[in-house]
């Protein structure tokens, strides 16, 4: 097989593959395999390569689909009464999007058949270390290592004494002891055995080589009348003990902070039936608000005419214009950050019509354009309950850095996110952005401004990226913007 070094590729796709296996906390390595894979199943995730934060399994789905990070398990069954429970635990992995594959002990084979499990799993299952369809390429290395997490359910007596002493005399402890990733153990055995110094000493030498367990229960056990502990625990509680794992609950840096956002264009009516409109589609401010959501802050979106579902957890106001816009905008305060990533229109019509313009032999009506509220800049120079940090927008067409610039001082905002819009970019209603973050040297008024150029992202890469620099700034006081 042909080996790739990732130190070669070129910077933009290893500033790629950085952040997305980072956010997807998986190894660089790890994040090209899943790309591979994702491409040959015809996935479109390559394009889309950052998934939204996690959010519990239970909670509703945000925004997009694939909102969770895809995540993959090496399902090892072991020999006991407890393996019809792993039957259950596939389907309850993958009910969480979780990848499974299974492999099967010899003696697991006496409880549950391959066949089940493949049925479950829509995997090919494994049961010998010597098989040499899936040897040919060291397959039990690839099991060991093409997976975020091996599960080990049920994980019987003879299983720890094995993985405790690395041994590797079949496929599940050459798997177990090839490993590099974490483990899961759901211990299910007799309560004697449980008991047995033997097994207290494997279970003590596995959890100081930091092997998960989780269980057993106590309860009754398959044999006539034995109870104590060792049952194996449920498969939900396994899958949510194997997603903690795999997801662990985001850090909520912007937790208590309030976090105001404008999205979208704006209308402005020309009569009842017709207005004037730009083509921004809202996804910018959109990923924004769900980014600074899963980050703890409390949100509040002021949003002109979109076709996009509302973010889970923001609270959303729907406007058409610039001065409803900037009516909410205003009873939203005061907010430690505002972002204005709204498109709004810099002209409404003086003259609306009360009722449909009609043709007419006299020629064509006249409209007369008067000049919006600067959202941005109002907000920018307000004395009193101006937020901390002030952010707004610069779409351009031509000399992107320049006008950007030039606007910084216009507004008075505290950071520009510049961005190239002339068609050929695609940014407009398109799925991704390249940004460039002006900010002040050092935070101060009139500092020099820093450039900073981001690499090409999807919108909600740039929105990710965006929110973890507000929470740097809203967690280090020395590096407060001057207001
Ligand atoms: O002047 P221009 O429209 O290019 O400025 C863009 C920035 O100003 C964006 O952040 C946009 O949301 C904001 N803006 C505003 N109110 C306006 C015009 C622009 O808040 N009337």
């Amino acid at each position: 097989m042909a080996s790739l070094t990732i130190r070669k590729l070129d910077d933009a796709v290893k500033t790629y593959l950085r952040l997305r296996s980072a956010r997807n906390r998986r190894s660089v390595e790890e994040e090209v395999r899943v790309i591979l894979r994702e491409l040959i199943e015809g996935r479109e995730e390559p394009l889309t390569p950052f998934s939204a934060p996690p959010a519990p399994s239970t909670a509703p789905t945000p925004q997009r689909t694939g909102a969770l990070p895809e995540a993959s398990v090496t399902l090892i069954i072991g020999g006991g009464i407890a393996a019809y429970k792993s039957l259950d635990l596939i389907r309850r992995l993958k009910e969480r999007r979780i990848e499974v594959r299974c492999v099967l002990t010899k003696a697991a084979q006496q409880f549950v058949t391959p066949l089940a499990v493949s049925a479950l799993s829509h995997e090919r299952v494994y049961t010998d270390l010597f098989d040499p369809q899936s040897e040919f390429d060291a397959g039990h290395i690839r099991l060991a290592r093409d997976c975020d997490l091996i599960v080990v359910a049920p994980a019987t007596a003879d299983l720890l004494a094995k993985i405790s002493n690395g041994h590797a005399d079949d496929l599940a402890s050459a798997i177990l002891l090839a490993t590099n990733r974490k483990i899961l153990l759901a211990p299910a055995m007799n309560p004697l055995m449980w008991s047995n110094a033997a097994t207290r000493r494997n279970v003590a030498q596995l959890q100081r080589d930091g092997v998960a367990l989780i269980g057993p229960n106590s309860g009754e056990m398959a044999e006539a009348g034995e109870a104590g502990v060792g049952r194996m625990s449920e498969a939900i509680e396994i899958a949510n003990a194997a997603e903690r794992l795999l997801r662990p609950p985001m850090p909520k840096p912007l937790a208590g902070k309030r976090v105001l956002i404008t999205a979208g264009p704006t209308h402005e009516p020309i009569d009842p039936v017709r207005y004037i409109a730009n083509r921004s589609s809202g996804k910018q401010g959109f990923a924004i608000a769900a980014a600074a959501q899963a980050a703890g802050a409390d949100v509040m979106l002021v949003s002109g005419p979109v076709d996009l579902d509302d973010p889970a957890g923001v609270t959303v106001k729907h406007v058409e214009s610039a001065r409803q816009m900037l009516e909410q905008v205003q009873a939203a305060l005061p907010a430690d950050v505002a972002i204005f990533a709204a498109a709004v229109a810099d002209w409404r019509v003086a003259n609306e019509g009360e009722q449909k313009l009609k043709k007419t032999a006299a020629g064509m009506p006249q409209l007369q354009l008067v000049e919006n509220p600067d959202i941005l800049a109002t907000i920018s120079k307000l004395t009193d309950k101006r937020p901390p940090l002030v952010i707004g927008f610069a779409a351009e067409t031509e000399h992107l850095i320049e006008n950007a610039k030039a606007k910084f001082a216009r507004k008075g905002c505290d950071w520009i996110v510049a961005n190239d819009v002339s068609p050929a970019t695609g940014v407009m209603g398109g799925d991704r952005n390249t940004v460039h973050l002006l900010s002040r040297k050092n935070g101060a008024k009139d500092g020099e401004i820093a450039v900073d150029s981001w690499p090409v992202m999807t919108k909600e890469q740039v929105a990710i990226e965006l929110v973890a620099h507000i929470a740097r700034i809203a967690t280090d006081k020395s590096r407060e913007p001057a207001s």
